[in-house]
């Protein structure tokens, strides 16, 4: 990592971020974009375009204080079920950000990658993140992990059955471990995520990372989406570094 650029970032700062205990992975449910319209009496649709926005400044940050993954919770195999005019709003963004940004993430270094079901979403979506993945493939200051068409249950089935695929036929000894799950899942290679945050309160996963999260510090704030800035990723990050990480041990 570059440490320089990330003690200058710090040093901009309210002082309260310690360097040597940053989240390695942070995780974000981005949620409340339609609540943030209805409050402002605009379209569910104008709420997710406030939504996208914001998620230029917080990769910036992430990338600038020194965060090795972001994983940013983008469009859920769940999210099928809401108006398809909704669907269609939310795909067209995701090319439209993958359009106008991907060049300016390249030059601050960010690796594009994708998790969920890709193959399952719009040809035109499929295309734009295929182009923005190989445009950026050889950046390495930090992954931005998109997760589109992602399920956490999803996720686990479909890498079991490539670990079947891969272990057919199966005699009587061929057991699944841990480790083969793990390195079956979309984000094999990956740390687990540190830290998750959820804007606008809802106090639940929503089918997020479920193995991933195993040990995750949980950060949720009231604050709707559309109003989540780096002064608001500061205190997410600054009470992740209050917690006393215990993974089933004792506090020393
Ligand atoms: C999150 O905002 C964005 C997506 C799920 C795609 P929502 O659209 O869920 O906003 P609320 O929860 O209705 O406020
Ligand atoms: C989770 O938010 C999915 C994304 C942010 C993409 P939802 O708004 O879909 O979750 P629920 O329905 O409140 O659990
Ligand atoms: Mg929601």
């Amino acid at each position: 990592m570059e440490t320089d650029s990330r003690k200058e970032s710090l040093a901009d700062s309210p002082g309260l971020i310690e360097s040597g205990n940053l989240p390695r992975h942070i995780a974000i449910i981005m949620d409340g974009n339609g609540r943030w319209a209805h409050r402002k009496g605009l379209s569910r649709a104008e709420g997710h375009r406030e939504g996208v926005k914001v998620l230029k400044p917080i990769v910036k940050e992430c990338s600038a204080i020194g965060i090795d993954v972001l994983t940013v919770y983008a469009f859920s195999t769940e999210n099928w079920a809401r108006p398809q005019g909704e669907i269609d709003a939310l795909m067209a963004l995701l090319v439209e950000f993958l359009r106008s940004e991907t060049a300016e993430l390249k030059s601050q270094g960010v690796r594009i990658q994708t998790i969920g079901n890709v193959a399952g979403l719009p040809a035109g979506a499929q295309a734009a993140l295929a182009a923005a993945t190989q445009e950026t493939a050889s950046q390495t200051r930090m992954v931005l992990n998109l997760a589109l068409n992602y399920g956490g249950r999803d996720e686990l089935v479909r890498a079991v059955n490539r670990w079947l695929d891969e272990n057919r036929p199966l005699d009587q000894e061929t057991c699944l471990t841990a480790h083969a799950v793990a390195s079956h899942l979309d984000t094999a290679g990956l740390p687990d995520p540190d830290l998750l945050i959820r804007s606008s309160g809802e106090m639940r996963i929503s089918n997020f990372l479920l193995w991933q999260l195993a040990y995750a510090e949980i950060y949720v704030t009231e604050t709707l989406w559309p109003d989540f800035d780096p002064v608001e990723l500061h205190k997410a990050i600054f009470a992740y570094q209050q917690r006393v990480r215990r993974f089933g041990g004792l506090r020393e």
